[in-house]
């Protein structure tokens, strides 16, 4: 199947270029020597040595990409992603579940001090507890089958045994791509609703400054959303936004080109020389690996998002579940806020 193809495809292949960084091909036709055909059964080692060290041509195929015959930097590419980058992702998980685990051991629960007060404020309204929700539930089946894309061959092969794996896959990289389109719904809707209440101001750096309160020593003041609050919702956006974008790119390969135009912007301001005119495959392989790092990154942080909004703290899940949350956990956690309600006399609550 591939032979026919492949020779179809090289004799459509002009060489006569000068030599250039990688054997991509052009579909412009040029005023140069006479074309190269070959015959079915004839074969050219040397045709292949001269694309595979950069020679350049052109083919007269409508779809340029594939008429890059041989790219090196492939296998480069291939050896880095299965290799360091896998094993760093390993470990930046690992390193995330390990922090919150010490955390937990040493810190324990963060309680409600002198206890709840057992009467409840409203914390988050329907709307935005279902923009939460769209995102929580869409980005945690993204990481699961994400996840299994990138170490399931290595640690669920060997357990499930082939044919569930292949099953378990197919149906998981279904999910991967359909419910990518809620989690940028979900982040769409979420930025929207809480964009105002992130912007960064004077008492996040008092609260950086204490490390939040939580290595004790005094509740460091806070509006309606804290500096590490702050923090999850830019790095849900902002990496959210960005995994959105390479993953699109992966989705519709070869339709968008966002490294080289990143890369051509980023040159512009700042004076760096970053590699443009990427092949379009180099761009597909740029978008693997970024999109890769950033889902590892996001992961991370949300597993401690995870952790502070369920077990690791007292009185904080109710928030997001029944949208209301005892007062004395808003006082200790949100005393700006709440002496914002009492002055716009929203509280006492009902
Ligand atoms: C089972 C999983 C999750 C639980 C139990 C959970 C819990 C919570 C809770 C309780 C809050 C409100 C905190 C407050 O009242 O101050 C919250 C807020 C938030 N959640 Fe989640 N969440 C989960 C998953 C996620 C995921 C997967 C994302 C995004 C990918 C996410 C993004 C956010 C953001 C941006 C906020 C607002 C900022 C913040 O409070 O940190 N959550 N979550």
């Amino acid at each position: 199947m591939r032979r026919p193809l492949l020779l179809a495809l090289l004799a459509l292949f002009l060489l006569g270029f000068p030599p250039a960084g990688s054997a991509r091909a052009q579909t412009a036709p040029s005023a140069g020597p006479p074309p190269v055909t070959l015959q079915p059964e004839e074969s050219r080692a040397d045709i292949w040595r001269a694309i595979r060290q950069g020679e350049r041509g052109t083919v007269a195929a409508p779809n340029a990409a594939g008429g890059q015959l041989v790219q090196s930097e492939g296998e480069a590419w291939r050896e880095l992603r299965l290799g360091a980058y896998k094993l760093w992702a390993g470990w930046i998980l690992l390193g995330a579940v390990g922090l919150v685990a010490l955390f937990f051991a040493l810190r324990g629960r963060v309680p409600i001090e002198g206890g709840p007060a057992g009467t409840t404020i409203r914390r988050f309204n329907g709307i935005e507890r279902f923009a939460h929700w769209l995102t929580a539930t869409t980005f945690i089946v993204l990481a699961l089958t994400g996840l299994n894309l990138m170490f399931g061959r290595t640690l669920l092969l060997p357990l499930v045994g082939k044919d569930a794996f292949a099953v378990l896959t197919q149906w998981g990289k279904f999910l991967h791509n359909y419910l990518a389109f809620g989690f940028m719904a979900g982040i769409a809707l979420m930025f929207v609703l809480w964009v105002w209440y992130n912007i960064p101001n004077r008492h996040d750096i008092v609260w950086i400054l204490k490390g939040g309160g939580l290595l004790g020593g005094g509740h460091p003041s806070a509006k309606r959303f804290n500096a590490g609050q702050k923090f999850v919702f830019w790095s849900v956006v902002l990496l959210g936004t960005s995994l959105s974008l390479s993953g699109l790119q992966l989705l519709f390969p070869f339709t968008f080109h966002f490294f080289d135009s990143t890369f051509a912007f980023v040159n512009s301001w700042f004076g760096t020389a970053l590699p443009t005119g990427l092949s379009p495959m180099a761009e597909q392989q740029l978008a693997v690996l970024w999109h890769g790092l950033v889902s590892v990154v996001l992961i991370a942080i949300v597993i401690g998002h995870i952790y502070i909004g369920s077990i690791g703290m007292e009185g904080a899940f109710q928030a997001m579940g029944s949208g209301r949350v005892d007062l004395n956990w808003a006082r200790q956690h949100h005393d700006l806020w709440v002496a914002e309600l009492e002055r716009k006399r929203v509280l006492p609550a009902e």
